[in-house]
């Protein structure tokens, strides 16, 4: 059997996690973990922290504590966070450890042997008051693309171009402010350039890829790629393993993505079998998967490949499934003006399955995502309460009230729970393997939907007096879906999915159980309780207080100049207005139009009649987004053939100032057809 290798980005020891990073990366690789493994396939999860590189020095030089008491400290502070909310990891390691400084240096040390690094004189940054060469963070100064102030000398935060050191403008000394000179050094660079054409076959067969990285990393390959300086003058890293290189370590992305072998050669050692992780990294049938970050991108599908492919031994990445970026409540997540919701924020309040839910729903698959205190309220009320909790707890609520608790026998599978269970086990598998896992779970809560529609429609409070065998029958279903819904949200929900294998009495919760109909498990249920409760409106108020009264104003903000909006349009008369029939449409179904990328055709009950209409919202909105919502609409504009689609009217919407498409909705639920005046 194929082995499956999953690791998420190593993230830096130099602060707390934040719910944008669990979206990112950690939750998903957890989620596909989890999967993998009650599908009884061989998988292990890696990571652990990055410990190297300026943003722990400087995260050093802040709190006047040495990198390495920053990193011991964050590592745990980390871990602790990921243990909170179950993300499962088969290793968590770090980049510190004398294993993979060693592994990192004999890496170096194979392709400097087989020529992929060369060694070039140059001119770098030195601040004459610190006596240092200034890497990377170490210099600020202007953005010489976008001229943003604050750029940094690795990357403008502004216009994400990722910058030298050198380019930027007026360069200040980030400690101290001094205007640093040029001095001559001298620094090794990995040979990138060597790869491209091998990088483009390999590419090549990656159709089926998420777009934003395959794309990206093209669009690198076709402006040409150049050598990378892989070594910095700093104290703190894996030392250059060359003689004459006193004074000079690898750079953090050089080390870094080395740390996934060496947290798998720790664990294979820690579990006293030395050579396993051999049958991860060297079988060429290993499925490498590297779950990440949108700005872990070009790392991940370029330069990682590239140093692979020059060590020769190693397997090369098989998937890159990259998050984009989830906001909060629609601004960006800031750590240094505190503006975020970090893992204990949550885990303090909630229970950790109803955390993982709320992310869950919300992760930035295809595109940007934003995290809301309310829609998260609103979410796990409705979804995981009212839809999944209830039909849990319903179903074996009145076996234990009215029917002793005894669990009732499956004579048989009615054909219609049969075909929904079926194909609910399809569908999961399918987004599952494809990295879709929004979808899974909105498909395995529409399993739970017909399980609640399936208890009213056969009444069984009713039945219980008239029909008692028939009453027996819709519950032994019940349960039957019951025990497949533990399955399917075993890996989005462990503790709930644990707690109902418990109730019902079964030995472990694995795929096939769910699909099977024969009848385990005790013959009574144990100590059945109630699975969720609902969150207030307190504790969303809390949560949203604390956010906004913890974050600092931003002088990046301040400082940004007024949007210029377009001047007003000439006046017009009541009369030119009131030709306009503006009404409230209620969004019954929605598909993206194929072979575009802005638009979706939309069906909108009108509440006098039903109409088509095509939007150009997909860049921000996807189909699934929008069924359910209102929105208003000119119902008496000229209807017009769009990609050969007949649109019967306009949504209207706010643009936001990229010209995207912001959905306008009622403050309440309208009756469809009303009108806006
Ligand atoms: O962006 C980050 O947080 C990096 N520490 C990710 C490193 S991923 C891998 F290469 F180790
Ligand atoms: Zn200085």
């Amino acid at each position: 059997m194929a082995k499956i290798l999953v690791t998420s980005a190593l993230p830096y020891a130099n602060g707390p996690s934040h719910l944008g990073h669990i979206a990112g990366a950690y939750l998903p690789a957890d989620l596909y973990t989890r999967y993998q493994r009650l599908r009884g396939r061989d998988v292990i999860h890696i990571c652990g922290t990055d410990e190297h590189g300026v943003a722990i020095t400087i995260r050093a030089d802040q709190e006047g504590k040495s990198p390495k008491e920053i990193v011991d400290f964050y590592h745990e502070v980390i871990k602790h966070g990921f243990d909170a909310l179950g993300i499962d990891f088969t290793h968590f390691s770090r980049t510190s450890i004398p294993l993979h400084h060693k592994v990192a240096s004999d890496f170096f040390l194979r392709i400097y042997e087989k020529g992929y690094i060369v060694r070039k004189d140059l001119e770098q940054l030195y601040c004459p008051k610190c006596q240092r060469f200034l890497p990377d963070r170490y210099v600020v100064g202007t953005c010489p693309y976008c001229g943003y102030p604050g750029a940094r000398g690795d990357q403008c935060e502004k216009c994400g171009r990722w910058l030298e050191p050198t380019q930027l403008v007026e360069p200040r000394c980030a400690i101290c402010g001094t205007t640093p000179e040029l001095r001559p050094t001298f620094h090794y660079y990995f040979r990138l350039s060597a790869f491209s054409d091998a990088l483009r076959d390999w590419l090549a067969s990656k159709t089926h890829w998420k777009d934003n990285v395959r794309r990206l990393a093209l669009q690198w390959i076709e402006e040409g790629l150049r050598d990378r300086p892989i070594t910095r003058d700093l104290e703190w890293g894996v030392k250059v393993p060359l003689p004459e290189a006193q004074g000079k370590v690898l750079y953090v992305w050089f080390d870094a993505p080395i740390g996934y072998i060496s947290a798998t050669i720790e664990w294979a050692q820690k579990i006293g079998q030395p050579d396993r992780w051999r049958d991860y990294w060297l079988d060429p049938e290993t499925k490498l998967v590297h779950f990440i970050g949108k700005d872990n991108i070009v790392f991940h599908a370029l330069i990682w490949p590239a140093m692979l492919m020059a060590h020769g031994d190693y397997v090369l990445p098989t998937e890159i499934p990259a998050n984009e970026f989830l906001n909060l409540m629609g601004d960006k997540f800031s750590t240094s003006r505190n503006y975020a919701v970090w893992v204990e924020d949550m885990t303090s309040r909630f229970p950790r399955d109803v955390v993982r839910f709320g992310i869950a729903m919300i992760l930035p698959e295809t595109k940007d995502s934003d995290f809301d205190p309310r829609e998260f309220q609103r979410m796990v009320n409705t979804e995981l309460v009212n839809n999944f909790g209830n039909f849990v707890h319903r179903t074996l609520s009145f076996i234990e009230r009215y029917m002793g608790g005894e669990r009732p026998k499956l004579e048989a599978v009615d054909p219609e729970v049969r075909a929904q269970v079926d194909a609910a086990y399809r569908d999961v598998e399918t987004f599952m393997e494809s990295f879709e896992f929004r979808k899974a779970l909105r498909r395995i809560l529409a399993l739970s939907d017909f399980g609640n529609t399936y208890f009213d429609r056969n009444e069984p409070w009713a039945t219980r007096k008239t029909d008692p065998k028939k009453t027996q029958r819709t519950l032994a279903q019940c349960v039957y879906m019951v025990r497949a819904l533990a399955v399917l949200m075993a890996p989005f929900l462990p503790d709930s999915a644990e707690k109902i294998r418990g109730f019902l009495g079964l030995p472990s919760l694995t795929w096939d159980l769910g699909q099977s109909p024969q009848d385990v498990g005790s013959d009574r249920l144990q100590n059945v309780e109630v699975l969720y409760r609902k969150i207030t409106d307190e504790e969303t108020e809390g949560l949203i207080s604390l956010i906004r009264g913890r974050a600092q104003k931003t002088p990046e903000k301040e400082e940004e100049k007024p949007m210029t909006q377009e001047p007003i349009k000439p006046e017009i008369s009541y009369e030119d207005f009131a030709k306009l029939d503006i009404r409230i449409g209620t969004i019954v179904a929605a598909e993206p139009v194929e072979g575009t990328d802005k638009l979706i055709k939309l069906t909108v009950d009108l509440g006098v009649k039903t109409v088509t209409l095509v939007a150009g919202i997909k860049e921000k909105y996807s189909a699934e987004d929008v069924v359910g919502k209102q929105v208003p609409v000119l119902a008496n504009l000229k209807p017009r053939k769009i990609r050969g689609i007949l649109s019967e009217g306009m949504i209207l919407a706010a643009n936001d100032p990229e010209g995207y498409p912001i959905l306008l909705h009622p403050d309440k639920e309208t009756p469809p057809g009303s009108r806006v005046t």
